[in-house]
């Protein structure tokens, strides 16, 4: 199974840091030359792999962590996405509802990258404590997962395990998955809520 993350800001870094904390590898990928940032990847730990984005775009599971108006460009980059599973960790935050035809965001975003299976995650914390080791009081750092496709959930599920997470799915998209979505100027119920879950 190979790994990208599309877009090496604020959260594009915190994911690329959970990922070195466990040593798996990585590709990162942004619409700049992969030398332009290759530093910033060598801190953060050396599975982390700078690539062209239409490199990193061949990983079987991608995490979308650009701001909601690029994932239009993102999608782009491949004809279709059959096969992969992309990771949206994007929030529409300000983003008219009727831009988005009243759907939730990441169906939205579902519909560009057509094929894909797609699963809502990882967004609901604020950048600077996503990049916290989740290791947190003995208990492990929740994310939310939502998703149409159960197996998709579960894969990522998997991969939220593996990076130090617990993960919690909250179901379909316009179900659980409203809890962790902004909607114009508001936030679902659960975003920003850093929770740990104890064995
Ligand atoms: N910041 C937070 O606390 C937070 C929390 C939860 C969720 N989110 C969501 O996470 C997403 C990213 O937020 P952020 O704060 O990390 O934003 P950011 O710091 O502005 O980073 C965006 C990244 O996307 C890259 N990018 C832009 N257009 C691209 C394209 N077409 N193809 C590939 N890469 C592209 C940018 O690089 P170049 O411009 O150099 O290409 C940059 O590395 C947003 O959707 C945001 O709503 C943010």
């Amino acid at each position: 199974m190979s790994y990208s993350i599309i877009g090496f800001g604020n959260i594009g870094k915190a994911l690329a840091k959970a990922f070195a904390r466990k040593g798996i590898q990585v590709s990162v990928a942004t619409t700049r030359d992969p030398e332009s940032f290759a530093a910033d990847a060598a801190a953060i730990g050396p599975t982390i792999i700078p690539k062209k984005l239409a490199d990193a775009v061949k990983a079987d599971i991608i995490f979308l962590a650009v701001r909601f108006e690029s994932h239009p460009d993102v999608a782009k980059t491949l004809p279709t996405w059959q096969g992969k599973t992309i990771v949206d960790v994007t929030n529409a935050y300000g983003v008219p509802p009727e831009e988005l035809g009243g759907q939730p965001s990441s169906r939205f975003i579902a519909h560009a990258f057509s094929s894909a299976r797609l699963v809502k995650g990882f967004n609901h914390l604020g950048a600077a404590t996503l990049d916290q080791d989740p290791a947190v009081h003995g208990g492990r750092r929740v994310v939310f997962l939502a998703s149409d496709d159960d197996a998709a959930a579960a894969e990522i599920g998997t991969l939220a395990e593996n990076l130090g997470f617990s993960p919690i799915k909250l179901g379909g998209l316009s179900e659980g998955g409203l809890l962790v979505q902004a909607r114009g100027n508001s936030w679902g119920q659960l975003i920003f809520k850093d929770l740990a879950k104890f064995d």
